[in-house]
């Protein structure tokens, strides 16, 4: 069964609101799911909700509402703290919608309240449902959480049947490690199974486990969105010059804008320290294009096997290389890059740089250099010595099954972006018509070395591909078709600032 960790399924929650389904609406299917179990599980009687402050107490306020329209259920809810500390909106508003309801509400703020004002309503329960934490339980499990775990174990010893919302409170949803835990005999999680409840010592607590549907689009898994770049690595507030990233890019030579926008675009999302080394007839162009470039003189007017000792101190200096924008594919240019690749720890190869790959080159650097590929439908069909599938699912296949064999990050540039890893797959459809201009490729491929600098290839692929789409998306407002790749650079920053990355 497939498996999701917290930070998946919020991501994939913030992706469900990027295309417009509520976290209103999802908390509301959550709760209904859990009023379904409890009607399975008990015909009719009384049910105690133990709630927490944070979404999964939400989904507990929704499902008792659900119980106490349905005929045969008397509902009782035990709200950890005070309403108005509750902290989502959602959350809140569902918890106002009880003094609707024929639900009796108490709020416990301190432990000591347990036996004098809720021991009766815990024992004289048919049913509990344990609403405490979701996956948002942080560090020592604090007093009124504690006790109110206690007591709900105290009835599940004594025989009375226990549901769990999401996860059993006090387990650790990715982990599944606890310092104490809910035993429940039923867990309903919601849309996937969490990695938390699948850990051994979690066996014990979580009883039966039931998957419940609660209407995620599938577009917010297939597709990148907002989500995906919350689970960027954020940026050390106490960084150091170099901790946001080194890029080395490798460019030019017959042209001189391709390596300087692949430059631009690495420092626009958020690189600390971008250097590009270039042929010598491009080196004063390139740097003439902005003065936040270093730049690196290379021997002569191509890349050649001269520059490789230069280029392995530079490589050692840098930790991610961006390499191919502009840099023609004269044969001593393309043993160049072979030479070096076996030496770089991550690399972006885009454009001439992927004319020097093949199965000699991928069997190399396996093990060695952890790989993104960023080509073209042309690119492609070059690099597999057959056409790129015009068919979408034959080309999801197509880019899965190559990025497996060669174990690499294909990142197939498209109307509809296809990035896979060879077990995941991701699509993107940022973009707009107006980026067929020239240049925006370059832009994207130093995007995608910037965020690989600090996270997995996989990821900073899927995430890079969203970003300069996105930021195409908004230059598209003004410029329309007449968009150009540098309209796209200064977009960038708006969207990694949204993104708070
Ligand atoms: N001790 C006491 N309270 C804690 C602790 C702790 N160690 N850790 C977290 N909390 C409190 C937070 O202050 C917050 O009020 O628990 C609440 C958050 O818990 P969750 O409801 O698990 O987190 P949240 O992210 O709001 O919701 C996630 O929402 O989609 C639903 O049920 C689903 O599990 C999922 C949940």
């Amino acid at each position: 069964m497939k498996c999701i960790s917290s930070l998946r399924m919020k991501a994939i929650d913030r992706n469900c609101e990027y295309l417009g389904l509520l976290p209103i609406q999802l908390m509301e299917n959550a709760g209904a799911a859990i009023a379904q179990s409890v009607r399975e599980k008990l015909g009719s009687g009384r049910v105690l909700f133990i709630a927490g402050r944070g979404n999964n107490g939400g989904d507990a306020f929704v499902a008792a509402r659900h119980l106490a329209g349905s005929s045969g259920y008397i509902v009782k809810l035990i709200l950890l703290g005070k309403a108005r500390d509750i902290g989502t909106k959602e959350a809140f508003h569902n918890f106002s919608l009880l003094k609707f309801s024929r639900v009796e509400v108490i709020e416990i703020t301190d432990s000591s309240q347990f036996e004098a004002e809720a021991s009766d309503w815990y024992s004289e329960a048919d049913l509990l449902v344990d609403a405490i934490f979701g996956t948002g339980i942080k560090g020592k499990i604090k007093e009124p959480e504690s006790t109110a775990i206690d007591y709900i174990n105290r009835e599940g010893r004594a025989g009375k049947k226990i549901i769990s919302i999401d996860i059993p409170s006090g387990l650790d949803p990715d982990g599944g490690s606890f310092e104490k835990a809910v035993h429940a005999g039923l867990t309903v999680t919601f849309h996937r199974m969490k990695t938390g409840l699948m850990s051994e010592k979690a066996k014990e607590y979580t009883g039966i486990i039931r998957v419940a549907e609660i209407g995620i689009s599938a577009d917010a898994e297939q597709y990148v969105g907002p989500g995906d770049l919350m689970t960027l690595r954020r940026r050390e507030s106490s960084g150091h010059k170099g901790d946001s990233g080194r890029i080395l890019v490798i460019g030019g030579g017959p042209y001189s804008g391709a390596p300087a926008l692949a430059a631009l675009a690495a420092l626009k999302a958020g690189a600390d320290l971008v250097t590009a080394a270039v042929p010598a007839n491009v080196a004063e162009i390139v740097a003439s294009y902005s003065p936040n470039l270093i730049v690196r003189k290379l021997s002569s007017n191509i890349l050649c096997p001269e520059d490789v000792s230069i280029l392995l101190d530079l490589i050692n200096s840098h930790n991610v290389v961006v390499m191919g924008m502009g840099l023609g594919r004269a044969p001593e240019t393309l043993e160049t890059v072979r030479k070096i690749l076996p030496f770089c720890r991550k690399a972006v190869l885009d454009a001439d740089a992927l004319a020097a790959l093949s199965d000699t080159v991928f069997e190399s650097l396996a093990g060695n250099c952890d790989l993104i590929i960023t080509p073209h439908a042309g690119e492609f069909a070059l690099l597999r010595d057959m056409k790129t599938p015009e068919n979408q699912d034959s080309r999801i296949k197509a880019v899965r099954e190559f990025s497996e064999k060669k174990g690499v990050v294909t990142l197939l540039k498209g109307k509809i972006d296809i990035i896979s890893d060879g077990k995941q797959t991701l699509l993107n459809r940022t973009g707009n018509t107006g980026m067929t201009v020239g240049g925006t490729g370059d832009v994207l491929a130093g995007l995608t070395g910037s965020l690989f600098s600090r996270n997995p290839a996989f990821l900073a692929a899927a995430c890079a591909a969203y970003i300069n789409g996105a930021a195409g998306d908004l230059a598209f407002e003004k410029a329309g078709n007449g968009l150009l790749a540098t309209d796209i650079l200064e977009k960038i920053p708006e969207i990694i600032k949204e993104a708070d990355i």
